[in-house]
């Protein structure tokens, strides 16, 4: 919907929200943040959502017609988080583009009764090939040889040998249905599959280790496929990254958070990691500028999930989900909380 529209259309909805109380019906829908085109016409077209307003303007917007909203879609980069969600008294659910959603007041959300619904399964082969891509590049050096080529070096000389990826050991920190994906993928590299998680996965033939600087000691590379949020804020620190060593490396298709940035920059710099393929940052946008310049170092722009069929597919489940909540009150796929 035009924003000059919007004045327009929340002032004829006001009076009727006003009289009734949200809950009676499946009230409004808010956009929160830039969606992919094809789902904010979807739901401004089929839904009548409503785009929070950025900026000076969100506040005064809030105040007046926070409490008509009772289903909010957003993406994991922006989220529903504790001011916002509080600013939304008849919140009743949250419809996120993404199957990482901690940009989202979780526990709010579940002290008030709040749904949450992700997009799972419909990506985890495009972030488990883009890992895999990361670890390839590492190992091999493909991009640093690119730039070899592109840069005239190879008419002066030979690229320098790389390291051999197939029967590597490598250790998956979380082995959800992404790192699962990993680990399948890996199986047909003939690598020696070790993980860590915060309990061992029933069933599963991989090597279980208990704390993370043991696995890293015992791998060659780590790859990082653990929720973001509270409880994994910097789970790979110094020592983890020490542990893994000036021929070991680190790939990151989780979260930013879950790295210490500032220690994997440190190590990197100092040569006591053997380098890094990342897809995240805590910082999305900003890379740490000393990175930029390491020929170590792969620096992919939070790409994991951005293929066409993928980001169609995660948009059909964003849709669905909300369809199902405004006409069932409930989600397709909730997440547990
Ligand atoms: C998306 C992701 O790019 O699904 C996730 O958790 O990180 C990516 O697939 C992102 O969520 C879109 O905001």
């Amino acid at each position: 919907m035009p924003r000059s529209n919007l004045h327009n259309v929340i002032t004829s909805a006001e009076s009727q929200a006003r009289s009734t109380t949200p809950q009676d019906g499946p009230g409004r829908v808010l956009q929160v943040g830039p969606l992919m085109p094809i789902v904010q016409t979807a739901i401004a077209d089929e839904h009548d959502a409503v785009r929070l307003p950025d900026g000076t303007d969100r506040q005064a917007f809030l105040a007046d017609h926070g409490f008509e909203f009772t289903v909010a879609v957003t993406s994991g980069k922006i989220g529903v988080g504790s001011e916002l969600m509080a600013a939304l008294p008849n919140l009743r659910a949250v419809v996120n583009f993404g199957v990482g959603y901690d940009t989202t007041d979780v526990a709010q959300a579940r002290s008030r009764g709040i749904l949450i619904s992700n997009t799972p399964d419909v990506l985890n082969d495009c972030v488990a090939d883009t890992a895999l891509a990361l670890l390839l590049d590492v190992f091999r050096r493909t991009t640093a040889a690119d730039r070899f080529v592109r840069r005239g070096d190879w008419l002066r000389g030979n690229f320098p040998l790389a390291s051999k990826l197939s029967g590597k050991s490598i250790g998956i920190v979380g082995l959800g249905r992404i790192g699962t994906a990993i680990a399948h993928r890996l199986e047909g590299f003939n690598c020696v599959i070790s993980y860590h998680n915060r309990r061992p996965v029933p069933g599963v033939g991989y090597r279980y280790v208990d704390t993370l600087v043991e696995l890293a000691k015992t791998s060659d590379a780590l790859i990082v496929a653990a929720a973001g949020g509270a409880g994994s804020v910097k789970l790979i620190n110094s020592e983890v990254i020490a542990a893994l060593g000036p021929h070991g490396f680190l790939i990151n298709i989780a979260r930013g958070t879950v790295v210490d940035e500032a220690a994997l920059t440190a190590a990197l710099l100092s040569g006591e990691l053997g380098g890094a393929g990342l897809d995240v940052f805590e910082d999305e946008p900003n890379v740490p500028t000393a990175l930029l310049a390491l020929e170590n170092v792969v620096l992919l722009p939070h790409l994991a999930s951005g293929t066409i069929e993928t980001r169609a597919a995660m948009a059909e489940l964003t849709l669905a989900n909300l369809d199902q909540f405004l006409t069932a009150g409930t989600l397709r796929t909730p997440i547990a909380h």
